[in-house]
């Protein structure tokens, strides 16, 4: 197998870091790629005011769970665990002890690969790994690294191929956290990792979160989950926008809740619990055991006291699992755009779409029935307040 081991700060990872990952992977035909940000790196100080080691890993796990490519891509902690400057010649031996069997190949950037012989154990790294260097710029692909290639093979019996980028993301970390302290650059980063630098006031960010824009309180948003659930979030959004338009509901709070309905959807039930139990939620018993229905409760929490919704947005996400007897315009809105948003599949999914348009209350039915039935075969117990949901829109509709 051959692994791509890319290592560096990541002080913040930007789209350059990913675009590279991307294609060295299909350059040198990797089965996977490692993300192995540096705990303390040896060769430069980190800006004061930096995030700590465990927030760029966590940014680092963002931008690489957005390359959807479970299994292949992963995030290690070798080095953020280690004690001590994260030495890569330890890193590659602690590795190469894991994957004995498997070829190595270190990615790294321009400047890195030139002086390289000035790092710790250079022989090491050269004989357990690949170099790999990423030319960023066309002034890279000059002499200087074919030269340095030459040297370090001599010299250290190096393997080294030199990779010029296709795209060239035209920033480097020092101007982005600039710009990120100008509450400006999110154009160079994944939503997740924007997302996670706005919510912890990472670089000097300082937002407001209280009173986010749309791109920033989306960004928010989906920092808190896996990037497999995006698509599902921005459709949910997107559609209770239309479906408010149609049914004459404010689309600026439609948006708001869609866009944060499913935020808490990944916490375990630990971390529900201590949601709960920090703002004040009653919980029945139902509710006490299921991290499914707890994340409407406890993203209503957040909606309320981290993004400071108004009482309408908070209520919507607070139903849109469960739905519940006498809901409002909003509440049907999101219940329904949760259930029938694009990406969702399944049989009877375009008879709701196409009820969502004619009539409100009918698509209500429906889809809380649907849901109910769907409960029923798979054996999973009805909350009351599914059951209120369905009493009330039959009894409603009679009248
Ligand atoms: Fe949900
Ligand atoms: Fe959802």
């Amino acid at each position: 197998m051959k692994i791509g081991v890319y290592g560096g700060t990541f002080n913040p990872p930007h789209l350059g870091h990913l675009i590279s990952a991307r294609f060295a992977m299909e350059a040198l035909g990797l089965d996977r790629l490692i993300f192995m940000p540096a705990g303390d790196p040896p060769h430069k100080e980190l800006p004061q005011g930096s995030p700590t080691a465990r927030e760029r890993l966590a940014m680092v796990e963002l931008a690489a769970d957005s390359m959807l490519l479970p299994g292949r891509v992963e995030v290690s902690d070798m080095e953020v665990r280690r004690e001590g400057k994260s030495y890569t010649a330890d890193t590659l031996s602690e590795l190469h002890e894991q994957y004995p069997q498997d070829e190595l190949f270190l990615l790294v950037g321009t400047d890195m690969f030139l002086t390289l012989q000035n790092w710790k154990k250079p022989e090491v790294i050269c004989e357990l790994a690949h170099l790999t260097a990423f030319a960023r710029t066309q002034a890279d692909t000059g002499e200087r690294l074919e030269m340095q290639g030459k040297y370090l093979s001599e010299t250290y019996g190096a393997r080294c191929t030199i990779l010029q980028l296709p795209q060239i993301t035209p920033v480097s970390s020092t101007q982005l956290r600039q710009r990120l302290e100008r509450g400006e650059g999110r154009e160079y980063l994944v939503p997740g990792v924007y997302g996670y630098i706005l919510r912890g006031g990472l670089y000097g960010s300082g937002a407001d979160l209280k009173s986010l824009d749309h791109e920033d309180l989306t960004a928010c948003s989906l920092s808190m989950v896996y990037a497999k659930r995006h698509a599902h979030i921005l459709g949910v959004a997107q559609t209770a926008v239309e479906l408010a338009r149609r049914w004459g509901a404010d689309e600026e709070l439609a948006f708001r809740a869609g866009v944060l309905h499913d935020c808490t959807k990944y916490l375990s039930l630990e971390e529900h619990l201590d949601i709960c139990e920090r703002y004040g939620l009653a919980l029945d018993e139902m509710e006490v055991g299921s991290a499914k229905l707890l994340h409407a409760k406890t993203g209503a929490a957040l909606a309320k006291h981290l993004y400071g919704q108004p009482e309408e947005v908070c209520r919507a996400i607070y139903w849109h699992t469960t739905g519940k007897a006498d809901m409002t315009k909003l509440e049907k809105i999101i219940y329904l755009a949760d259930y029938m948003e694009p990406n969702r599949k399944f049989d009877g999914v375009e008879d709701l779409r196409r009820l969502c348009g004619e009539d409100l209350d009918g698509a209500l039915l429906l889809g809380v029935r649907m849901s109910i039935e769907d409960l029923n075969e798979r054996g999973v117990p009805i909350h009351k307040n599914t059951q209120a949901a369905m009493d009330w829109v039959l009894e409603h509709r009679k009248g």
